[in-house]
């Protein structure tokens, strides 16, 4: 496994304010290693989203750190923020949401051009988007537009668009929540190939947890707080707690609330 892309420490996050207050998020504190493949389950309302919004750097934290690459992102500002979430993360979410006026190739070019790439043909975004498609079995539909394909054709474009920057984490929330059975399985198999073959490191949030099979580690949100789950699906109580395999490796990296308050955790 790689070095550490991303570290989160004692993320806190709180919506609303006074009697209307929510805290979706308390103090979750973790590292992830380049090229893991990550599921993140719970239930509706645990804070999935909530947590995978702090790591996408879709808003920020009310408190606690999001450190991805080394950079603490939390002392970027909204505009630093929003520039790194362009260049150096990837989104793929329930819905492909594809610009239906544009190609499904234009449509996986776009982040780069965001990012500052150019549509240019011979150009270097589109050999590799052209190559990402190849990749997800699309490069028959490259020309087409993008209301012209499947539900599962679009998520599979959605997951190259979300891989043409060649992000530090893709991120995705219930990336087979839409699709049916056949669909699902090709996309969570899409997912975890790419994963090996690039390196590339994947955090998942889903309620298909049976679809994804073996994956690196699983990461239990609930009521706004992060427990890693073991080989044996017991959550593991932290540092210090059962020892052995690729479980122990696992919780080595992980810090609960309970270690933090403990003062464990930096
Ligand atoms: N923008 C918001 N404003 C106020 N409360 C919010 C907001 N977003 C989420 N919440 C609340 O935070 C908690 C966690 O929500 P979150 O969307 O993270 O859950 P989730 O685990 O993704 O659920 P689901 O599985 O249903 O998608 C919930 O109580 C939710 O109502
Ligand atoms: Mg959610």
């Amino acid at each position: 496994m790689g070095d550490i892309v991303l570290r989160a420490r004692g993320v806190t996050k709180s919506y609303g304010q006074d009697e209307t207050r929510v805290t979706a998020l308390r103090g979750a504190s973790f590292d992830i290693r380049r090229g893991e493949f990550v599921l993140v389950v719970g239930a509706s309302g645990s804070g999935k989203t909530t947590l995978l919004n702090m790591i996408g750097l879709l808003s920020s934290p009310t408190s606690g750190r999001v450190i991805i690459e080394g950079v603490d992102t939390t002392r970027l500002g909204s505009s630093g923020m929003a520039a790194f979430r362009n260049r150096r993360l990837g989104f793929v979410a329930q819905f492909a949401n594809l610009l239906v006026d544009l190609t499904i190739l234009e449509n996986v070019m776009l982040p780069r051009q965001i990012a500052g790439g150019s549509w240019a043909r011979g150009g270097r975004p589109r050999r590799d988007a052209l190559e990402l498609l190849r990749s997800v079995g699309l490069e028959a539909q490259a020309a087409q537009r993008a209301n012209k394909v499947s539900g599962g054709q679009a998520q599979r474009a959605a997951i190259a668009r979300g891989l043409i920057n060649r992000p530090s984490i893709v991120l995705a929330d219930e990336p087979t929540g839409n699709l049916d059975s056949v669909s699902s399985e090709s996309v969570v198999r899409l997912m975890k190939d790419t994963a090996k073959r690039l390196n590339q490191t994947f955090v998942v949030v889903t309620h298909d947890k049976e679809y994804f099979g073996e994956v690196d580690r699983v990461i239990t949100v609930s009521d706004g707080r992060v427990y890693e789950e073991e080989e044996d699906g017991q959550r593991a109580p932290g540092p210090g707690g059962r020892q052995g395999g690729a479980a122990a490796a696992a919780t080595a990296t992980v810090a609960p609330t309970t270690a933090r308050q403990r003062g464990v955790l930096p």
